[in-house]
């Protein structure tokens, strides 16, 4: 039976390649997983527990109904820094006391036009993650490195390597929610 994954990229930025990235691997995904992109990123108040109340901000509600909503999520995102993109960080950052991410099957993607491909953000997100009991391997992350020579500015994934790389992920990912 088909499964229900929510799709977030990390960049807010309007033709942000971790974007692009998302929306290719939509496509290439098998027809049993049903893809969400997460929108509310950038309408997330700053993580503060003094909020974090029974009815606590709205955009807050909408990110925990829509993981939990979800079998498996998608994370492409950049790195800045050397480190997670602070919207990001924040969203994941909401979700420690509610729980949402336990036992969730979770792929994580950085792609960066450096050479280290956003390792140190990838690293990063994975400590957050298992922290937060979402279910993470290494079948289901990777870095990408010189992103721009990988991806044309329409979306399409020029790099046969990186392709199959990402289908295999996808599966992974599709194995993860059963
Ligand atoms: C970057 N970039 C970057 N890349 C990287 O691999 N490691 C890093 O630490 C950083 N740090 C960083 C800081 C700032 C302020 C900027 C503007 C950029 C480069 C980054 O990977 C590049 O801009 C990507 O294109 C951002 O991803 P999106 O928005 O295209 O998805």
């Amino acid at each position: 039976h088909p499964f229900r994954i929510l799709a977030i990229s990390g960049s807010l930025r309007q033709s942000s390649s971790n974007t692009l990235l998302m929306n290719a691997m939509i496509g290439l995904a098998p027809s049993q997983l049903i893809f969400t992109t997460y929108t509310g990123l950038g309408d997330l108040p700053h993580f503060n527990p003094d909020l974090d109340t029974d009815h606590g901000p709205l955009p807050v509600q909408s990110l925990r109904t829509q993981i939990d909503g979800a079998d498996g999520v998608l994370i492409c995102s950049p790195e800045y820094g050397n480190g997670v993109p602070g919207a990001l960080k924040n969203a994941l950052d909401w979700i420690v006391s509610s729980g949402e991410f336990v036992n969730k099957p979770t792929a994580v993607i950085t792609a960066s036009p450096s050479p280290l491909g956003g390792n140190y953000a990838n690293e990063s997100l994975l400590l957050t993650l298992q922290m937060i009991n979402a279910q993470v391997s290494q079948q289901m992350a990777l870095t990408i490195p010189h992103i721009t020579l990988k991806l044309s500015k329409d979306g399409t994934i020029t790099d046969p390597a990186l392709k199959q790389s990402l289908k295999s992920i996808l599966q992974a990912l599709q194995q993860a929610c059963y």
